[in-house]
């Protein structure tokens, strides 16, 4: 995928379209695990970070944040939003680091950013890399193969506040070369000040099984977790969305 294809007017508009998202409750959800699982120390790498708003929540309680993002524009407004933490720019597919970590998160779906397989088990196995021993790893996997869910139909989301109005139709398929890569196509309307602008926004992402996601792990070193939704609870087929956690043995 051509980054230059993904968020680049709409990076902006990113917080306003995902103002009611629970960031709190998915930042709490990390700091449970972390005591659960005891991990020591403050360093955390926020993989495919956005606008830096899980970084903001981690740093202004005392961590130390680098966050790591493909998209200049999304950087942009983390650096802003998040005075404290460090954000770079990369691939998480080829992210080096000299430094290791006591936690990395990728939230959000980002992990779907893998297209396919040997992709996932290359961010893993660098994920296993940059953790520290007794470090963890928590992502959500938004896309799974074969569940029909966000597939097929189209979505409108919609904000507004005075002079601004923004709309955004999202259409979910499975793509024409690969039915395990799911093509969403974003066609966002913004009305600034009186001023109409357009946006296309095209992403392709990988689905994954959660067996495919469990083993992939456990082959890159990890003791494996899965949770249902941000809670401490089992993942179930009734669950929102599975949460995997790794601990680097
Ligand atoms: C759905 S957003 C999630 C952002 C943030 N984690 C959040 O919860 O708001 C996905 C992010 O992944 C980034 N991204 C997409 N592909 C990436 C890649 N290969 N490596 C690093 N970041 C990537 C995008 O630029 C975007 O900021």
């Amino acid at each position: 995928m051509p980054k230059e294809r993904l968020y680049k007017k709409y990076a902006k508009f990113y917080d306003k379209i995902y103002a009611k998202k629970s960031y709190v409750e998915e930042v709490e959800f990390v700091r449970s695990v972390m005591r659960k699982f005891k991990a020591k120390g403050k360093n955390i790498l926020d993989m495919a970070c956005g606008t830096g708003t899980h970084a903001k929540l981690f740093s202004d309680s005392g961590f130390r944040l680098v966050g790591v993002d493909i998209n200049r524009e999304m950087l942009k407004i983390a650096r802003k939003k998040a005075k404290n933490a460090i954000f770079l720019e990369s691939q998480m597919q080829s992210f080096r680091s000299k430094d290791k970590f006591d936690v990395i998160t990728c939230l959000f779906s980002a992990i779907n950013y893998n297209r396919n397989l040997s992709e996932l088990k290359n961010t893993i196995m660098k994920f296993y890399e940059l953790l520290k021993k007794g470090g963890i790893v928590v992502f959500d996997l938004g896309f799974i193969k074969g569940k029909k869910g966000r597939i097929g139909g189209a979505k409108l989301d919609t904000y507004s506040e005075k002079g601004l109005q923004i709309a955004r139709i999202g259409q979910a398929n499975p793509s024409k070369d690969d039915p395990d890569v799911c093509k969403i196509d974003f066609l966002i309307f913004i009305k600034n000040k009186g001023t109409i602008d357009f946006e296309i926004d095209e992403h392709e992402l990988g689905m994954f099984s959660v067996r495919e996601v469990k083993n992939t792990m456990a082959k890159a070193g990890f003791s494996v977790k899965i949770y249902g939704g941000f809670t401490l609870k089992k993942f179930t087929n009734k669950s929102k969305v599975p949460i995997f956690v790794g601990i680097k043995k």
